[in-house]
């Protein structure tokens, strides 16, 4: 395993130098400045050391430094500074007795308090970098290890970020992180971890609510309990950010023209279905119910995005191929468009899980809803194989366990194996309040095994720069 050691996720704008002697003020400082701006954080212990990373680093920003060092120490960076040819901005930390004392410094932009540092911190930094040095939406955030187990109530999985750049689950919610296990990683040269990012946020605003009191805590060697009844409303905010609306609007239709593909293929496909009878009147019943939560509407709405979005990863995006997935999209469950309860039954498994609740007529509506789809869609004249193919097709499993014609991998069309795949990706959001993408690629790599459904998730592993 190639494990990435260094305390950031993608190439930050910036550096900021910290001299800090206490370590578990360093970790919060830097976990609390990674999650919300986009630098690289250097930390120090001895005076000495600025003036060396200033002639072996560029692009330093910042120098964050303790009074507690004394005055002897500021006047030392403040002489470096004054001699720097590029403005280098200089924060203190100090305690409310020194602040007073500290107004006339030349060198120091700003103060902040021992009270309430990292807030402070922040204001102060919004204040002072623009928009780009902010941190980027990444998912993930990074935290030191000896910090991240001295928190109890965490309950959420954490990362390890190999050199490719990917995270891999190292811990999953349920387990518990010990010292010995941060040792062992320790050992491999493993200091940082990664959580969600809305996690992340959550643990900062928890220790922000009583700053002094949780920093006296941890550095006594005692843990911090996080709240959490207060994690649910920080959940929310971030979901916008990285669920539903990246998956359809971010992630994969990234730009207007490829927005107005995707609806030039959906006006196409509703002509050409409201020409035919049997299609058309269902195509309406599909329209009349513009509820946000009705079942197809949103399943459709995504299918289509993600499915056309998936393809132009691929390379499959000819205007053609578009229109065949978003036809497709609309039509592949229409045999069931009066019972959405059966649409929503994933596969075999889950069918026979529900067997008993499901009357005989239901039954056979479910078996043969993908057969009955395609047989009206081959009435329409002229219309694609490749359409009919993928709706005849969207329960098979490249294994043979789907349905209605058991048929494996290779005879399973690369179309299809894209709307299997979005299909049950879709599916995977809908039914995962907390969904990442690496969470659903690593089930889906176990799942479809088989060679075009691997290149598609391969493929689909590029959606997560893009969501970055
Ligand atoms: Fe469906
Ligand atoms: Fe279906």
């Amino acid at each position: 395993m190639n494990l990435e050691n260094k305390n950031q996720v993608e190439s930050r704008s910036g550096k900021i130098i910290l001299l800090e002697k206490d370590q578990v003020l360093v970790d919060l400082i830097t976990f609390s400045l990674q999650s919300n701006f986009n630098f690289e954080i250097i930390d120090v212990s001895k005076v000495e050391d600025i003036s060396h990373v200033l002639q072996d680093e560029q692009n330093v920003s910042l120098i964050i430094l303790n009074y507690n060092y004394g005055n002897e120490c500021l006047k030392f960076v403040s002489d470096i500074l004054q001699n720097q040819q590029k403005k280098i901005l200089l924060f203190l930390i100090a305690s409310k007795a020194d602040i007073s004392k500290l107004a006339e410094n030349p060198t120091t932009t700003e103060v902040i308090s021992t009270a309430d540092t990292l807030n402070e911190l922040n204001q102060i930094m919004h204040k002072h970098f623009q928009r780009d040095q902010r941190s980027i939406s990444s998912p993930f955030c990074s935290i030191a290890a000896r910090t991240l187990i001295r928190f109890n109530g965490i309950n959420d999985d954490v990362y390890v970020q190999l050199k490719t750049g990917r995270f891999l689950k190292l811990f999953s919610k349920k387990d518990l992180i010990t010292l010995d296990d941060i040792t062992h990683y320790a050992r491999k040269g493993v200091t940082y971890l990664y959580l969600k990012s809305y996690t992340g946020k959550w643990i900062l605003r928890e220790i922000n609510k009583n700053f002094q009191q949780n920093l006296t805590a941890l550095s006594t060697g005692g843990k911090v309990q996080l709240d959490s009844s207060t994690r649910d409303n920080d959940f929310k905010e971030d979901a916008e950010k990285f669920k539903i609306n990246p998956a359809t609007q971010k992630i994969l239709t990234v730009d207007k023209e490829f927005v107005e593909e995707i609806n030039l293929a959906v006006n196409k496909s509703m002509t050409l279905i409201k020409k035919n009878p049997t299609l058309g009147a269902m195509l309406r019943k599909l329209r009349v119910n513009r509820d946000k939560k009705n079942y197809f509407n949103a399943h459709i709405g995504m299918l289509s995005n993600i499915s056309c979005g998936i393809a132009r990863l691929l390379g499959w995006s000819s205007e053609i191929t578009l229109e065949k997935l978003v036809f497709a999209c609309y039509t592949h469950d229409i045999a069931l468009i009066d019972h959405p309860h059966l649409a929503q039954i994933a596969n075999m498994k889950e069918f026979e899980q529900k067997y008993n609740e499901l009357n005989e007529e239901e039954r056979t509506t479910y078996l043969n809803h993908s057969k009955d789809a395609a047989e009206l869609i081959s009435t329409i004249p002229n219309i694609s194989a490749d359409i009919e193919s993928i709706v005849l097709q969207h329960h098979e499993m490249p294994d043979g366990s789907g349905f209605p014609h058991k048929v494996e991998s290779q005879r399973i069309s690369p179309l299809s194996a894209l709307f299997i795949i979005t299909h049950d990706f879709v599916d995977y959001i809908f039914r995962n309040k907390e969904w990442y993408l690496d969470d659903y690629l690593e089930l889906a790599r176990k799942k479809y095994p088989f060679s075009t459904f691997k290149k598609i998730l391969t493929t689909m592993e590029k959606m997560r720069d893009a969501q970055q």
